[in-house]
């Protein structure tokens, strides 16, 4: 797949209601091109705003992170592949045999859709990651780690911090996606992401797609946040 640089901003419509999503999307218009829908819109709107974006050729991030045995995950992957999504995701920690069985699932559908691993949340410090998992790796190795299991088993790329997106693709290639939250503009929070970037240094440090909420949804304008963040993008890319 090309990545088409319009694409490369992510809004998560984190809501809980469809009349705020039709307001701010209809308001972003043209700018924005993929919406990420993740557990708490999906659930609060049963879905439907799935239909809304597909009804305004917008592509559609399906953020449910399925995180089950093989079958259940596969078959979960399946209403993904059915909705035509742009892309979906499952956690890297289900293991390989999932992973790969969810892609099986993909290839059998003839389906378009990216299946994308998620890594390590980026709300997670290093501290709490060793202490949570054990593990004496650190939340950036802990990522690469899982992002190269999921190349092996025939994902699309993987959700990860821009701080580890470089090393990711470095090992996993060229086209193995990098999607990335914890990605804050100077001018907004940094709110509960822990391992942020700003825009710019996001994609000079080899993020394909930036995935960005509250520094958009709850500022008071916007577009111009938007505009700055598309800006910044474009600087970034002339870095690369
Ligand atoms: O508001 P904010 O820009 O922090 O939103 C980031 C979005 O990315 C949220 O919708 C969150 O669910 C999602 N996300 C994340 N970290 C991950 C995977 C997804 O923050 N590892």
């Amino acid at each position: 797949m090309i990545l088409n640089n319009c694409d490369r901003l992510i809004v998560a419509l984190d809501y809980t209601n469809l009349n705020d999503v039709k307001k701010i999307v209809t308001s972003i218009g043209d700018k924005v091109n993929v919406y990420k829908v993740g557990l708490e819109l999906f659930l609060n709107t049963r879905g439907e705003a799935i239909d809304y974006l597909h009804s305004l050729n917008k592509k559609v991030f399906l953020d449910l992170k399925f995180h089950d045995i093989p079958n259940t995950t596969a078959m979960a992957s399946l209403f993904a592949i059915k909705e035509k999504v742009f892309m979906f995701n499952v956690h890297c920690s289900i293991g390989v045999t999932a992973m790969e069985k969810v892609v099986t699932t993909i290839k059998t559908s003839n389906s378009n859709s990216l299946c994308i691993g998620v890594t390590v949340l980026t709300s997670f410090s290093d501290k709490e990651i060793m202490e949570q998992f054990k593990t004496s790796l650190n939340a950036s190795e802990l990522a690469t780690h899982l992002a190269v299991q999921s190349k092996n088993a025939g994902l699309n790329g993987v959700v990860c911090s821009p701080i580890e997106a470089k090393k990711i693709k470095n090992l996993c290639g060229n086209d193995f996606y990098t999607i990335c939250p914890g990605v804050r503009p100077s001018f907004a929070s940094v709110d509960d992401q822990k391992r942020i970037m700003t825009p710019k240094d996001a994609i000079k440090n080899g993020a394909d797609f930036l995935v960005i909420g509250r520094p958009i949804t709850k500022s008071h304008d916007p577009i111009k946040a938007i505009d700055l963040i598309i800006n910044e993008i474009e600087e970034g890319l002339l870095l690369c």
